[in-house]
């Protein structure tokens, strides 16, 4: 069978290049174009990496035409249903779904891993009391690349899946940290005798002064939420960990670069905005006028919550959380304010159906009703991030992990098209107009 090629020929000088394409499990053929300088002197030219093959992974599959998205083979919507967080960290370190013994001695270790070291908690106070929390995260995260001297040596694989569980156990501690840190209230330490979700709330939300007892349909919403945003291919921070992992730097380090990247209103920050919109918008009566503004080439204004850069089709993972969402505020207290509820609904009702929308595929995304979730479960705007973060904290980890034994590994230097000055000569001060 011929090896499939793509011949590039460059019509000034009459060169080619005889290009390998890779195929793949599912998606685009790829072009591999990395002797194209060496033919023809020539770079490639893709800003924002639009149609770029950055990597050879296993881990996640997207389909942003058919709304399709998979975790090892596993549909999201089967993982969604079926599975817990955790189980979903595994698959996504180790390939397979764990067999029972598995599960539990990953559990175990996860378990143990949960607390952070006393000094940690020290460096909360050196944030102002109304610092935000991303900023927060990102600073002790970076800060327990300093605890783990021990194991750090990334040519090691024990050492390396130590890292691993280390940060999947140690991400919950350290966003309910910021959460307490923000309000003033003690921390309260990871109970082992908790589920990884119940833990993490029961960290979130109780107190010295009283028991706190998880809703069982909220501890379900949480779980289900961090396993819709547990990885998604090669997004903006996923691409940020892996090209700080590929300088060598500490994962801890890395990790908290991906969490820097999160942090953007366009990626990862987009649920803290719905809020910030649903609010500004007020009530559903206002919606037209912010629709037309979305549309307004000369308005900055953008639908939070709507669009993708991939998913040109319903991005799967917002049809799981849409019934989340509407589960959710259907279980909850009758004196509970709807409103913003209220707004978010009909805003999607009148956003799917707007011609311009339609015209440009931009369907609600997961950000949309995650936002809406995390209120209704009491979580404030500022920490919906930080709850990103923690859901895609796995899927940074498990890509860094593929990415250290991937046989091309190499540290990643892209090039440019330079379009400055021509070379010119140093004219002296006293010289100059
Ligand atoms: C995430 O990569 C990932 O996988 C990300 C993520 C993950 O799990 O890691 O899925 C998580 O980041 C989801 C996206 C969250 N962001 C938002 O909700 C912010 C609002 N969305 C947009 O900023 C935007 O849709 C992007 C950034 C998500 C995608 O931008 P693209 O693909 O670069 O699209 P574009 O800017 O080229 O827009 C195409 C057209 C433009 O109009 P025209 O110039 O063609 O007339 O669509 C318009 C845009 O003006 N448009 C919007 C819009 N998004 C795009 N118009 C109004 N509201 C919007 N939200």
């Amino acid at each position: 069978m011929t090896t499939p090629t793509v011949t590039i020929t460059d019509n000034i000088t009459g060169k080619t290049s005889e290009c390998p394409v890779l195929v793949p499990t599912y998606g685009p053929r790829v072009i591999d174009t990395k002797d194209l300088y060496k033919d023809l002197g020539m770079f490639t030219h893709d800003p924002g990496f639009m149609t770029t093959s950055a990597c050879r992974s296993s881990i996640t599959y997207l389909d942003g035409d058919e709304g399709k998205l998979f975790h090892r083979g596993y549909p999201i919507e089967q993982l969604a249903e079926h599975s817990s967080y955790l189980e979903v960290c595994y698959l996504l370190l180790y390939g397979e779904l764990p067999t029972r013994t598995q599960f539990e001695e990953f559990e175990y270790q996860v378990k143990f891993r949960s607390n952070v070291h006393e000094r940690v908690n020290h460096m909360y106070s050196g944030y102002m009391y109304d610092a935000h929390p991303m900023s927060i995260m990102v600073g002790v995260m970076g800060a327990l690349s300093s605890y783990y001297h021990e194991a750090l040596d990334l040519k090691d694989p024990v050492d390396r899946d130590l890292t691993a569980k280390r940060v999947i156990a140690k991400m919950p501690t350290l966003a309910a940290q910021c959460y307490k840190y923000a309000i003033g209230h003690p921390f309260v330490y990871p109970n082992n005798s908790l589920g990884y979700v119940e833990n993490f709330l029961n960290m979130m939300f109780s107190h010295p002064m009283s028991t706190y007892i998880p809703d069982p349909v909220a501890v379900r919403a949480l779980e289900v939420m961090l396993i819709l945003h547990a990885d998604h291919e090669q997004n903006a921070s996923t691409s940020t960990v892996r090209l700080a992992g590929s300088a060598g730097a500490n994962p801890f380090a890395c990790i908290a670069a991906g969490m820097v990247t999160l942090w953007g209103p366009a990626h990862g920050g987009a649920n803290e905005a719905v809020l910030h919109m649903l609010n500004e918008i007020k009530t559903p009566e206002n919606i037209p006028k912010f629709i037309a503004r979305a549309k307004d080439k000369n308005d900055t204004f953008r639908l939070m919550g709507f669009g993708h850069r991939v998913y040109k089709n319903f991005d799967p993972r917002s049809r799981v959380i849409r019934k989340v969402c509407h589960d959710l505020l259907g279980h909850m207290p009758a004196n509970v304010n709807t409103r913003l509820f209220d707004t978010a609904m009909t805003l999607e009702e009148i956003a799917v159906k707007d011609e311009y929308f339609i015209e440009r595929k931009l369907y609600p995304n997961v950000d949309f009703y995650s936002g809406i979730i995390l209120k209704a479960l009491g979580i404030p705007e500022s920490m919906f991030t930080v709850m990103f973060g923690l859901g895609r904290a796995v899927g940074w980890i498990a890509q860094w992990l593929e990415m250290m034994q991937d046989p091309d590994f190499r540290i990643g230097r892209p090039r440019q098209l330079y379009v400055g000055s021509r070379q010119r000569d140093y004219v002296p001060i006293e010289q100059r107009g």
